[in-house]
């Protein structure tokens, strides 16, 4: 019978980590509660003692999901165990991931720490998370290029002082397949209480072969994959969750085992950690890329047409890509646009789905074809009502190539008074955010622009995606409109409502709620949590 492989997602952790795909508390919120949709095992948070808002997006998590185990990252200090396990424990299935380096290198240029003091502190620490949390995962950190009969003894340590999952992980993305399975194959006869662990696999990509190690160290015996959505983290990454799921599906023949993933939520998945952080998907990303199932030369055409298996190893609606088909329009009511909803995924509160019908109703009046990349787009452009104190009222635009482009824009603030101003700039949207930085006496600078087409068609709407900075950090945002002057205001705007939330914040707290250290002492290693980035 087919074995079950556990799903560990580390996209907000690991994966997080990595330079561009920082979210905020929100925007992590809502990534987790798509890994619970798509079936993942496992959620590692955060670093709960990393930062105070990673202890902060780690305990929301824990009270956001309900079916999957929630982890937090913690040294193997005791500081560290106290935060993951007061971050974690209000989750429905809570779990401590406790790390020690373990290879000679980082023992002692790093840690400085001989191999004896190593095993010391691995029974004292898991034994002490063992104390608070039944759910103990240890991870030898660099195993890969740890002494293998040294590798052993550590795994037996943790194991015996109350670990149930044990990690080997390749940190450095430096181990071929034949060499993970030989490590696992190794720990498995040379652990003597390994059948009261599940062994896992934590795979950097440095050499493009994360995924290919993961699925040798399956098939040598690892039950758990730490993975991330489209492979995201440190470098050049870890092991990308869609590729191992689907490889496992499509290769079932090979393989024989499965995984709980529900593979039509993967596309979305990708989708929406795209849409969040603004990193673009490369088109010829397998599995989620907008070319992984396009068969363009006319060879593959027409064995497409005789017989989709001649090319097509896995169909793309089995990870969920959505085509281009007409769905709503003008004459749709709200029970048709709140039916579809539900269809594409979403599950909006009653006021988040009164103003996206407001909003698409006012597409249609624009736009006569309103597909379901179109909804997906207006949807994950849709403002938080909550925090939006800025908001478009009317703007117009004067530009050519013989003038000076000049914008007038009103905005609404707090839903009450109208403002005013006119700015002038090289082009309309310098003009544009201009006016709108004259507008809220607040200075930023534009530390992105991305302008997108939604859809093929020439009335397709258009998506601005934007980066903006002030003195307290950077604020993505987004906007969605036939007009790319509308699309890039909103975009400005949805940002500015971000930042000025965040200073009031910053203003109204002086102390944190949570009080922890977070000196950079030397077992932190590459853990290091970088600058502010919303
Ligand atoms: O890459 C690594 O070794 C890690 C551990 C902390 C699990 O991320
Ligand atoms: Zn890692």
């Amino acid at each position: 019978m087919a074995e079950r492989i556990y799903i560990f997602d580390t996209t907000l952790r690991d994966g997080e980590q990595a330079p561009g795909y920082s979210m905020n508390l929100e925007e992590k919120i809502r990534m987790a509660r798509q890994l619970e949709r798509l079936g993942v095992d496992i959620i590692e948070a955060g670093f709960a003692i990393s930062s105070p808002g990673d202890f902060e997006s780690v305990e929301a998590i824990a009270a956001a999901v309900e079916k999957p185990v929630v982890a937090s990252l913690a040294r193997a200090l005791k500081k560290d165990i106290d935060a993951a396990w007061n971050a974690v424990k209000k989750a429905k299935h809570p779990r401590i991931h406790v790390f020690l380096a373990t290879s000679d290198l980082h023992l002692e240029y790093k840690l400085k720490m001989s191999r004896e003091e190593a095993i010391r502190r691995i029974r004292e620490n898991v034994s002490y998370a063992k104390s608070l949390c039944d759910d103990i995962e240890f991870s030898c950190e660099d195993a890969s290029r740890t002494d293998l009969e040294y590798l052993a003894l550590a795994i037996e340590t943790a194991i015996e002082s109350g670990a149930t999952t044990v990690n080997l992980p390749d940190t450095v993305g430096y181990s071929t397949p034949t060499e993970i399975a030989a490590m696992v194959g190794y720990v498995k006869t040379h652990v003597k209480n390994i059948d009261k662990a599940v062994i896992s696999m934590h795979n950097h990509n440095d050499l493009g072969l994360a995924v290919a190690n993961t699925l040798a160290g399956i098939e040598a015996g690892a039950r758990q994959v730490e993975c991330t959505v489209c492979g995201i983290g440190e470098r050049a990454g870890n092991a990308a969750l869609e590729e191992i799921v689907m490889a496992l599906k499509t290769r079932g023949d090979k393989f024989g085992f499965y995984t709980n993933i529900v593979t039509e939520e993967i596309s979305r998945s990708a989708r929406l950690l795209s849409s969040t952080t603004g990193v673009k998907i490369n088109p010829s990303k397998a599995i989620v890329g907008d070319n992984a199932f396009a068969h363009e030369s006319g060879i593959h055409q027409h064995g497409m047409m005789a017989n989709s298996l001649t090319y097509e190893i896995m169909t793309p609606e089995s990870v969920g890509v959505v085509k281009t088909n007409l769905v709503l329009g003008k004459h749709s009511g709200q029970h048709a646009f709140s039916k579809k909803m539900q269809e594409l995924g979403y599950n909006l509160s009653k006021e988040r789905e009164d103003a996206l019908f407001a909003e698409f109703k006012k597409t249609c009046d624009r736009k006569k074809n309103i597909t379901d990349r179109d909804l997906i787009a207006l949807v994950e452009a849709l403002e938080n009502p909550e925090t939006q104190t800025w908001a478009l009222d009317s703007f117009v635009v004067n530009s050519g190539n013989r003038m000076t482009s000049t914008a007038c824009i009103s905005l609404k603030k707090n839903n009450e008074k109208i403002y005013q101003e006119v700015a002038s700039g090289t082009g309309p949207v310098y003009a544009s955010l201009r006016c709108v930085e004259k507008i809220i006496k607040h200075p930023f600078s534009l530390e992105e622009y991305q302008l997108t087409a939604v859809t093929e068609d020439r009335d397709a709407l258009g998506e601005v995606f934007v980066k903006i900075s002030d003195q307290s950090g950077v604020y993505r945002g987004r906007g969605v409109s036939t007009d790319v002057i509308e699309a890039s205001i909103l975009a400005c705007l949805n940002a500015v409502n971000k930042m000025l939330n965040e200073d009031s914040k910053a203003i109204g707290t002086s102390q944190s709620a949570v009080q922890m250290s977070f000196e950079n002492d030397m077992l932190m290693g590459h853990t290091d949590k970088k600058g502010v980035d919303r």
